[in-house]
């Protein structure tokens, strides 16, 4: 079925210079982008959006990174987005990411991990919900 996910270029890959590269996996992979926004999450922003992470011990740090530079906010749409978009987006783990996937080519580390994307039907609606409100969603015809 037709899905929306949220999908998040995180600063590291920011930094790079490869959001294009980035976006260009989305689309070659079947993807639309039907909303976008750069930011620079504020410390409220990431915390409330990293929420289910809160009594992990990385979350200091998940933070910390998060709000170091500028990001892209996108929402994807298609089949199967969800699942598309991790498997696009190889393991959480750089180092464990398949050959070919977005973090094996642009991550470097578990934080600095290029890309953030929903891990669910349920954490897409709140992600999206959480960036975007539904007049700046553009779904494709
Ligand atoms: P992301 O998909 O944005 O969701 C939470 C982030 O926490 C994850 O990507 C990683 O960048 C970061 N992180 C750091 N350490 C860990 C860890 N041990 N397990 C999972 N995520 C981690």
């Amino acid at each position: 079925s037709i899905e929306r996910t949220l999908s998040i270029v995180k600063p590291d890959a920011v930094a790079k210079n490869v959001i294009g590269e980035i976006y260009s996996r989305f689309e070659k992979g079947g993807l639309s982008i039907v909303a976008a926004k750069m930011m620079h999450l504020t410390q409220e922003q990431a915390e409330g959006f990293y929420a289910e992470h809160k009594e992990r011990p990385f979350f200091a740090d998940l933070v910390a990174f998060m709000t170091s530079g500028p990001v892209v906010v996108q929402v994807l749409e298609g089949e199967g987005a969800i699942k598309k978009n991790r498997d696009l987006m190889g393991a959480t783990n750089p180092k464990e990411a398949e050959a070919g996937t977005i973090r094996a080519d642009f991550a470097s580390s578990i934080d600095a991990n290029a890309v953030h994307g929903s891990d669910s039907a349920e954490s897409a609606e709140r992600e999206i919900a959480y960036f975007f409100n539904d007049n700046e969603i553009c779904p494709r015809g």
